[in-house]
């Protein structure tokens, strides 16, 4: 068992850096293209044998450090009652959203573990084969309340921030439901067996300070709280989480996962000792093959030695990234001593 990404987890490595990619089964792979061809992305994160496969496809191709589990965070909205498609030109489509309190009623978490019965099989039949730890995640409250109002990816999030300014005791109420909705997942996802976790709250970055501490930060904690007494590190990843590390790093999560506005070095002064993980710019990947080694080598000698250091991009990677730039990013970081 290949355990840097865990031992980086403790603040414990003292080998190379581990490397893992959001985003890292994906339309950039060759191989995943050739499978979507015969399968619709839901077919593929509600089958199985699908899963398993997909989850696979980076740890035997690249030979990243660590699996996370083929699925969506919006998974969990369509399990609680959300009417989900996912369209090839707009992404994600919700039909049923919902816009006030009244609207909350169509929603009930009861049938999580029915919905997502097909997690735990494919959670266990991962353990068996993986030779390196499996990461499970979850949509963070904010950002999953974001596609229940707006029914799409939204860039300014208007009728959610309407909503919360006008009505913040109910727009709590939805923050609450889907709080416990996340710590309902993660915990069906810790009892199969993942070895760590990471919840995502891609947009929370767009929120003011006040707005960030009440809809992300405390959820957060509660979260937290949850999987510590499970014994589960968790990773928090938010666009803007250079900004609001101090904020994410009271909440007693494990880790964080850093967007790449600011160099992740100055963030370590900031912060000594907690797991932080990032944060190269996805479209590095972009640049010619020695340019992306050269980002990736300067990142890597800024946490030089670090022990609770793992790399990652600072967000997902972009469906038409070049493959082979993939490749020589985990070559360079593999051939670290
Ligand atoms: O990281 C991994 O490889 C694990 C799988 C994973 C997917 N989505 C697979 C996926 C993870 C961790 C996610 C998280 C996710 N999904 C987030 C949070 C992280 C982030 O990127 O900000 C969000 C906001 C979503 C919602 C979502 N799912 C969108 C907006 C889209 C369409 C746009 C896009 O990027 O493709 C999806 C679809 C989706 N989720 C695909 C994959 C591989 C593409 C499906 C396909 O067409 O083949």
């Amino acid at each position: 068992m290949n355990t840097l990404f865990l031992d980086a987890l403790k603040g414990q490595n003292f080998g190379r850096p581990p490397i893992w990619l959001m985003r890292q089964a994906g339309r950039y792979m060759p191989s995943y293209r050739n499978l979507r061809r015969q399968y619709s992305f839901h077919e593929m994160s509600h089958r199985p044998e699908l899963i398993v496969q997909v989850t696979t496809m980076p740890i035997d191709q690249l030979g990243v450090d660590a699996a996370i589990l083929f699925s969506d965070i919006l998974l969990l909205l369509e399990a609680i009652g959300a009417d989900l498609h996912f369209d090839e030109e707009k992404g994600p489509l919700i039909s049923n959203t919902v816009t006030n309190t009244a609207g909350l009623h169509a929603f009930s978490l009861n049938s999580i573990p029915e919905k997502l019965n097909f997690l735990p099989g494919a959670i266990g039949a991962l353990k068996q084969t993986l030779k390196v730890p499996l990461i499970g995640f979850a949509g963070a409250p904010f950002t999953l309340a974001s596609y229940l109002i707006e029914g799409k990816t939204s860039r300014d999030l208007r009728k959610t921030k309407q909503w919360a300014y006008r009505d913040p005791e109910g727009f709590q109420k939805l923050i609450d439901l889907l709080t416990q909705g996340a710590i309902d997942l993660l915990t069906l996802q810790a009892h199969a067996g993942v070895d760590a976790l990471q919840l995502f709250d891609s947009w929370a970055g767009g929120l003011s300070e006040p707005h960030f501490i009440q809809y992300c930060q405390k959820p957060l904690k509660k979260i937290s709280d949850a999987m510590r007494a499970l014994e589960k590190p968790l990773l928090f990843f938010c666009r803007g989480s250079c900004g609001f590390a101090p904020l994410i790093e009271k909440t007693g999560v494990t880790g964080i996962s850093l967007d790449w506005s600011q160099p992740i070095c100055r963030i370590r002064k900031d912060l000594p000792g907690i797991p932080l993980q990032g944060n190269l710019d996805p479209e590095t990947l972009y640049a010619p093959l020695p340019a992306v080694k050269s980002a990736a080598s300067t990142l890597l000698d800024s946490m030089n030695g670090d022990p609770a250091y793992i790399f990652n991009l600072g967000h997902g990677i972009l469906p038409d990234i070049p493959y082979e730039a993939v490749q020589h990013l985990v070559e360079t970081v593999h051939n670290r001593t």
